[in-house]
């Protein structure tokens, strides 16, 4: 088994799996000293293209940033997210995993429940790919937000479906904005580690959206905490580059190339 996955499948009652995602080199850098997961999330057509929903993200731009984000990361367990399409049926989940391994060095892939999908993971993990699941709100799949295990039936529901994830090979799973009671019973029935998202401290780890947390998204549902107004602080700068170009305070001496290594 993957030493890192093995670290993660370790951290489970001892210590807490901290996760966050990038979509690219330069962010998954800085992140990756104190990750123990980076995510390259589907959640980029929303948040880097605009979209309205995670459906339009194809296999060939995850992959394209997910080779950007490897050579940003050391030591952090890198798993990507198989777009919506890229897994209809257990053969050509086999496919585009294969390739996503393969193009981008990533460690795992991530894929959200739906239906019978149980047989997917068997296939991939069978076959020596690791997988990450996903249920509670999977985006690609439900088309309004709603939390779920709100009610017992729900609850039992969500467990019985974690429980079939790992039976399936699953070495962790992302519980998407579930209540903290389905979220603890989730928890302590599985060996395998939870993320949570929206999911209250009940779940072994913890992940967000970088650019969401880093207060660039514009979107910051209840369960977002913004740790810094990045918006504010590059309009800031963004605004002094433009009164220095115009009052031809930039460049100055020292920014022109004249006599001066390049780089
Ligand atoms: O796409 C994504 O970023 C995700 C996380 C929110 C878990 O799936």
């Amino acid at each position: 088994m993957n030493l890192k996955i093995k670290n993660i499948l370790s951290k489970k009652n001892k210590t807490k799996i901290i996760s966050l995602t990038a979509y690219s080199r330069s962010v998954a850098k800085i992140l990756d000293d104190y990750c123990d997961i980076i995510l390259v999330g589907d959640s980029m057509a929303n948040v880097l293209y605009g979209h309205k929903n995670t459906h339009k993200m194809s296999l060939d731009n995850i992959i394209q940033h997910s080779i950007s984000v490897k050579m940003g990361v050391k030591k952090s367990l890198l798993v990507v997210d198989m777009p919506k399409g890229s897994y209809t049926n257990p053969k050509i989940a086999f496919k585009n995993a294969k390739m996503i391994m393969k193009k981008t060095g990533c460690d795992a892939v991530k894929l959200e429940n739906y239906k019978n999908n149980f047989k997917i993971i068997k296939l991939l993990t069978k076959k020596k790919i690791p997988v990450m699941g996903h249920i509670g709100y999977t985006p690609q799949f439900k088309k309004k937000f709603k939390p779920e295990g709100l009610t017992i039936k729900e609850s039992k529901t969500l467990l019985e479906d974690a429980l079939l994830i790992e039976k399936a090979g699953a070495f962790s799973i992302v519980l998407e904005c579930i209540t903290s009671s389905a979220a603890k019973l989730i928890t302590s029935k599985l060996t395998i580690p939870t993320i949570g998202i929206g999911s209250s401290s009940n779940c072994d780890g913890q992940i967000l959206v970088t650019d969401d947390m880093l207060g660039l998204s514009g979107f910051y549902p209840k369960f977002v905490k913004k740790y810094v107004e990045l918006d504010r602080i590059i309009e800031k700068a963004v605004k002094k580059y433009t009164r220095d170009v115009k009052k031809i305070k930039f460049p100055s001496r020292q920014n022109f190339v004249d006599g001066t290594k390049h780089r």
